[in-house]
């Protein structure tokens, strides 16, 4: 019933326009706690600091908190708090506050961080007249005005560049014993809420916390993904929060601050002068208000309307239904300095395997074998570059995962070897819910040993989701979390080898009968015993946990791909729901989006915004998901999607099939032309993200990240940056014959190479770049230097050892710089020195390609066959080759004005040092 009744919709949404159903899904005033917390609007915060209880030990000052009754004269204590400030290294510092004494424990979130943060020193520098004043080893101060409590945060100039509870919206809902005859199931309830026919019984009752951030002198605030909205956070005063809470959304909308699949806490503030950040660590369902106050439609503050101005600040709250004040601050002050100082608590993503930042051909479904076989066949056929080949549920067993439709995929190992024989790759889906049926293995190991998430009642859950009736893996107790991983391994998934990886969908968890689509939050999860484990305190509540347990899913699954090669391949996952964190294991997309003009220009903010949250390595699918593109909006999707970092096109299993081959032959030749440049850029691809893994910067970035002082910016969400090399516009408009293209870095002289034509732009902000169908604005800076793979393979592991050319675009000084990543793409001898990081720089005395760590070397049987230099003013008239002790005179030729100089075949290995050298 229930799934004829979800087809039927889906039936609907893909003849018609599609529409988000509203009605599924909470707004603030439905939701107990956000309707609470936003009305309390006090005057003055009830929470003060004793001053006398203040201890700063290491890196650590304690101290303890009360709120105080401020309508009595008498100052009566109502509640007490434990205040921990901790100083970290890189001008991060974080604020944690719990009751001093709970009920029971409050949740604290568990995987977000990549281990402990690393301390830095903190001293006491004063304690008077009720302000206490500590500084870390940078100097960066912090002042914690005891009452009414206030936390101010000064840059190392001293000026207040981050402030906590300025607006007296610190909350911290203390756990209170159920009194007798208290259910309430209104949405205030504290016992009990409803949502549509869904009860939700708040055994804790309510345990909420908030505390509002102000960010002085900041233009901007950034980040909280994953919304549809723009990249810079708009004032929320007139509309709904932004809300953090991973749901499966079917047909998501538009420009909308509604939760979709994804929530990762952290805000960035910018201004030409400085920016900053914080981090709300925190899992439980989170609604974020952000109010501008340099935006004209802001209704002024009490302080605009004393000082008769607008002032620059924006200000946040963050209102979580469950858990502590756990809150990291980053003092910046630039935003690479944010970005990283994010990334050095939630970790990196690892060096990818290089198949998966190559192309991706997926849909919902390929039927069987042969389809396999021949939409690989076509790929050769057609002269088309493709790396991964996906399949959708339906190549189970009917829904069961870690098994195979016997009579559609009866032998999956040929299969697979057929993929790997051309260099390719299988990626097959695996979700987190699981069949209730009788005989299915993993069901039955999970009811045995008690595996699944329990109901409110202490007995197993049962949802609804592809399969049906389902139950959910509790990945929180480690007993599952090893059980899952092993289900990877080879031995227990016959069919899969090293060439096979995983897609974790559906992992929000989506639950088609659950509350907004998603696990009921008085569910239990494992929680470790430990004192006092018993009734209310022996488990975790799914709202605690919520927004982490696609994290825990695909940390598990990691796991085990990791162990079924003994560590030595790299995994590639694939991710919807992603948290704080996320980097660390798996790739993420976009989710259902459809195809029209506007989801693929979303594609862009939404993936600048993961990419600052932590997460490069994001895509959307290409083509769209729901309905069928045209030729046209095709051509801009391959186009768009060449440049982003996760390239895959998926369908819905009702639309029409798309394979690059199937519209006429002039779009064919589009997609070809997309996809060939996408493979060209391979190694730059690779070298970003290995750059990545080491400094945890944005692959894909906003402009302001380069240009931080330029204004005009800080709201451009069309464009970005591929490291500091490239600059994209995707083109995401119909029917356009040019479109505007901002060139940032005017005051710093910078100059943008068209790459297509080598023809150089002097940065001037805003020009008109003409584009016909075939042209894509992407422009390379000046200054820098980009490797390429010009002979492009069916697949990028066939072009390993091809040869690179170099593109030099100089900058005004006849100068650039450049990397280059190698290593064998797929192992971990990275790790044990068996990789080539190279700089290339050039200088008009010539050209230097050197290792960046010597001990490490790579037996790369590439060579270089070309290096093109656009932008030259005075060309040399002789080049010569050194590598060893061998030298070779070099062949050049000018060409296009003369302005690009082509040094041709000066085959040098790329497995040891070089140096061209010019003579004039
Ligand atoms: C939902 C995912 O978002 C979509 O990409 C996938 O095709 C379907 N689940 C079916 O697995």
């Amino acid at each position: 019933m229930k799934t004829l009744g979800l087809l039927l919709v889906i039936a609907l949404a893909l003849a018609g326009s599609l529409a988000v159903d509203r009605n599924n899904f909470k707004t603030c005033e439905q939701s107990g706690f956000c309707k609470r917390l936003r009305a309390l609007k006090p005057e003055k915060s009830q929470y003060s600091l004793n001053l006398d209880t203040v201890i700063v030990h290491g890196n650590v000052l304690t101290a303890e908190v009360n709120t105080v009754d401020t309508e009595t004269e008498k100052r009566i204590v109502l509640w007490n708090y434990a205040l921990k400030l901790s100083a970290l290294v890189d001008g991060t510092f974080r604020v944690e506050l719990d009751e001093a004494d709970p009920l029971y424990p409050r949740y604290r979130t568990m995987l977000a961080l990549d281990g402990e943060p690393k301390a830095d020193g903190l001293k006491l520098v004063s304690n008077e007249k009720g302000v206490v004043t500590v500084a870390n080893s940078q100097g960066h101060k912090v002042l914690i005005t005891a009452e009414p409590l206030r936390l101010e945060f000064l840059d190392l100039d001293g000026q207040l560049a981050v402030l906590l509870n300025g607006n007296s919206q610190l909350v911290v809902e203390p756990l209170k014993v159920k009194e007798e005859g208290e259910e309430g199931d209104d949405n205030e309830g504290a016992r009990g809420e409803n949502f549509k026919s869904h009860h939700d019984s708040k055994p804790r009752g309510n345990e909420a916390v908030s505390l509002d951030v102000s960010f002085p002198e900041a233009d901007h605030v950034y980040g909280i993904p994953e919304h549809t909205d723009k990249f810079s956070l708009r004032t929320t005063t007139a509309g709904e929060p932004y809300r953090l809470y991973n749901l499966d959304v079917f047909e998501y909308e538009l420009d909308s601050r509604m939760a979709i699949y994804g929530a990762i806490p952290v805000m960035y503030a910018h201004s030409a002068k400085r920016t900053t950040g914080v981090f709300w660590h925190n899992s439980a369902e989170t609604w974020v208000d952000v109010v501008n106050h340099a935006e004209g439609n802001v209704v002024s503050s009490l302080v605009n309307l004393v000082t008769g101005g607008q002032k620059k600040q924006v200000d946040a709250r963050f209102m979580s239904e469950s858990g502590i004040v756990d809150v990291f601050v980053f003092l910046g002050s630039r935003p690479k300095d944010v970005f990283r100082q994010f990334t050095r608590l939630t970790g990196v993503a690892p060096v990818p395997p290089k198949f998966s930042l190559a192309y991706h051909q997926s849909r919902w479904n390929y039927n069987d074998e042969n389809d396999v076989r021949s939409v690989s066949e076509n790929f050769d056929a057609h002269d088309i570059p493709a790396d991964v080949l996906w399949l959708d549920i339906e190549y189970t067993d009917r829904k069961k995962y870690f098994t195979w439709d016997a009579e559609k995929f009866p032998n999956p190992l040929e299969m697979v070897a057929n993929l790997s024989a051309v260099g390719r790759k299988l990626v097959v889906i695996i979700d987190p819910h699981i069949k209730r049926e009788a005989g299915y293995f993993l069901h039955e190991d999970a009811t045995d040993n008690g595996y699944y998430v329990q109901d409110k009642d202490g007995k197993v859950y049962e949802g609804w989701c592809w399969p049906g009736s389902s139950s959910y893996l509790d990945f929180f107790d480690p007993r599952v979390s090893k059980y899952y991983a092993e289900r990877y391994l080879f031995e227990n998934f016959p069919g899969t080898t090293k060439d096979v990886h995983h897609w974790n969908d559906m992992n929000e968890p989506s639950v088609f009968n659950g509350p907004e689509i998603t696990m009921p939050k008085d569910c239990r999860h494992y929680k470790p015993p430990q004192d006092g484990h018993d009734g209310l305190a022996s488990f975790w509540e799914h709202r605690h946990v919520h927004n982490e347990y696609g994290l825990w899913n695909i940390r598990a699954t990691q796991q085990g791909m990791l162990d079924r090669a003994s560590g030595q391949y790299r995994p590639f996952i694939l991710t919807r729901s992603a948290f704080a964190g996320t980097q660390r294991y798996a790739a993420v997309w976009t989710g259902d989006n459809a195809a029209e003009w506007g989801f693929l220009a979303v594609s862009v903010p939404m993936c600048i915004s993961m990419a600052a949250a932590g997460i490069s390595f994001c895509g959307s699918d290409v083509g769209g998901f729901f309905k069928y593109p045209e030729a046209e909006l095709m051509t801009r999707w391959y186009q768009a999607g060449a440049y982003q970092p996760f390239f895959r096109a998926h369908s819905h299993i009702e639309t029409k099939r798309r394979e690059p081959w199937l519209y006429e032959p002039a779009t064919t030749a589009l997609l070809r032309d997309a996809l060939r440049r996408r493979y060209a850029l391979i190694d730059y691809w690779y070298t970003l993200f290995y750059e990545h893994s080491l400094d945890g910067l944005p692959v894909m970035r906003p402009l302001f990240q380069e240009f931080p002082e330029e204004e005009d910016t800080f709201t451009i969400d069309d464009h970005y940056l591929l490291g500091e090399e490239l600059l994209i516009r995707p083109v995401v408009e119909p029917g356009v014959s040019s479109v505007r293209v901002y060139l940032p870095g005017k005051g710093a002289g910078a100059l943008w190479y068209d790459v297509d034509s080598y023809q150089p732009h002097a940065a001037n902000g805003y020009f008109t770049q003409d584009v016909n169908i075939a042209k894509i604005p992407v422009y390379q800076r000046g200054g820098t230097i980009i490797p390429r793979k010009e002979r492009v393979r069916r697949s990028s592991a066939l072009m390993a050892n091809d040869p690179y050319t170099f593109v030099v675009a100089l900058d005004a000084d006849n100068k650039a710089h450049g990397s280059l990543y190698i290593d064998d793409g797929e192992t971990y001898d990275h790790k044990n020195n068996k990789y080539i990081y190279a700089h290339i720089d050039y200088e008009p005395s010539g050209i230097t390609y050197s290792f960046v760590n010597e001990n490490a070397s790579y037996p790369t049987r590439s060579w270089v066959e070309r290096i093109v230099i656009a932008g030259i003013q005075a060309p040399p008239k002789t080049a010569k080759l050194v590598q060893g002790d061998k030298q070779t005179a070099l062949q050049m030729t000018l060409h296009k004005g003369n302005d690009v100089l082509v040094v041709r075949k000066p085959g040098a290995s790329m497995a040891q040092p070089w140096k061209i050298v010019f003579s004039y």
